[in-house]
C-alpha cells in the first residue's frame, strides 16, 4: 500500500485531501496539533492511519515522527507540506511572535521535512513532495507581508528542489491555492478585507475539487496545481498581477473583537 504523509490534517483542505487520498488506497500518517479531530478523521476513513498529534512549529523537532510513521505503515511514497498559519494586519501592527512562528510552520518546517523523507525517496528512485504554497506566492497581498514571503519561499524552495531531482525518480508537485473561503484560515481571511467588488467577483475555490486537483497532480507527476483555474494568467504574466493587485487589492478592516 503507498503510504502518504499530510501536514494539517485535521481540518479544511488537509482533511479533504486525506478523504482524497485515502479514496485511492493510500495509508496515512495524519499530523496536526488537534488529536481528537484526527482520530476522528482516521476513524471514518477506510485505510490504515498513523495519528501524530504535533505542534510543527518548532523545525527542530518537526521531523521526530517521521521514524515512527515509517515504522507503522512502510516506506514513505508522498509527503505533503500542507499545514500552515496566516498572520494578516498591518506590517506595522503585526504580532512579531506570531509571524515568526508563521515562517516557521510555513516555510522552514516543510524543508525541513523534505530533508527527513528526501534520501530514501532517492534510493528507492520514487516518491513525490507536495507543497501546498499559496497564490500569495504569485500574488504578494497587502496585509499578509510574512504569509506571502513564506509561501513564495515554499514555491520558490518547491520549484528549485523540483528540478534539482530531474531524472532521479522524485517529483515535486506545488500547489497554489486561491480563495479556498469554505476552510477555517480562509473564512477568517475574508472577514478583513472590505468586501469590494473586486473580491466579489475573485472565484472560490473548494476543498474537494482542490484535493482531487493535488491527487490527479501526484498520479500524473503535473508540475503545479493552480486553483481555481482563473489564476493561473498570475504565473505567467507577474507584471500584470502587480499591477491589479497594486490598484484593486481590497483595504484592510480591523479584526472583530
Ligand atoms: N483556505 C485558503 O483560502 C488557502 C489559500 C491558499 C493557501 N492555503 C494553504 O492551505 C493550507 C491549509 O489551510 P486551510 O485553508 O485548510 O486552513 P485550516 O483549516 O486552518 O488548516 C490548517 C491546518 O494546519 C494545521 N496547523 C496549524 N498550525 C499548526 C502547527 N503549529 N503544527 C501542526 N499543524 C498545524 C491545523 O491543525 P491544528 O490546528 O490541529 O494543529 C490545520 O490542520 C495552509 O498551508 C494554507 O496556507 C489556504
Amino acid at each position: 500500500m503507498t503510504h502518504a504523509i499530510i501536514t494539517g490534517a485535521s481540518s479544511g483542505i488537509g482533511e479533504a485531501l486525506a478523504r482524497a487520498f485515502a479514496a485511492a488506497g493510500y495509508s496515512l500518517t495524519l499530523v496536526a496539533r488537534r488529536q481528537a479531530e484526527l482520530q476522528a478523521l482516521a476513524d471514518s476513513l477506510d485505510v490504515p492511519c498513523h495519528v501524530v498529534p504535533h505542534d510543527l512549529s518548532d523545525p527542530a523537532h518537526a521531523a521526530d515522527f517521521i521514524d515512527a510513521a515509517r515504522a507503522a505503515l512502510g516506506p514513505i511514497d508522498v509527503l505533503i507540506n500542507n499545514a500552515g498559519m496566516q498572520v494578516i494586519g498591518r506590517t506595522d501592527e503585526v504580532d512579531l511572535d506570531a509571524c515568526e512562528r508563521s515562517i516557521r510552520l510555513n516555510l522552514l518546517t516543510p524543508l525541513r521535512l523534505t530533508r527527513a523523507v528526501l534520501p530514501e525517496m532517492k534510493a528507492r528512485g520514487s516518491g513525490t513532495i507536495v507543497d501546498v504554497a499559496s497564490m500569495a506566492a504569485l500574488a504578494p497581498t497587502p496585509g499578509m507581508a510574512w504569509y506571502s514571503a513564506s509561501k513564495a519561499g515554499l514555491a520558490g524552495a518547491s520549484d528549485a528542489i523540483r528540478a534539482e531531482l530531474m531524472g532521479t525518480g522524485v517529483h515535486v508537485v506545488t500547489v497554489y491555492p486561491g480563495i479556498i473561503g469554505e476552510t477555517d484560515m480562509g473564512g477568517k481571511g475574508l472577514t478583513r478585507y472590505k468586501p469590494t467588488l473586486a473580491l466579489k467577483l475573485q472565484p472560490q475555490g473548494t476543498t474537494a475539487e482542490l484535493s482531487k486537483r493535488v491527487l490527479n497532480a501526484v498520479t500524473k507527476r503535473r508540475d503545479r496545481v493552480i486553483y481555481p483555474s482563473f489564476n493561473i494568467s498570475a504565473r505567467h504574466f507577474p507584471g500584470l498581477t502587480r499591477w491589479v493587485m497594486d490598484r484593486f487589492s481590497p483595504e484592510l478592516v480591523d479584526e472583530p473583537t
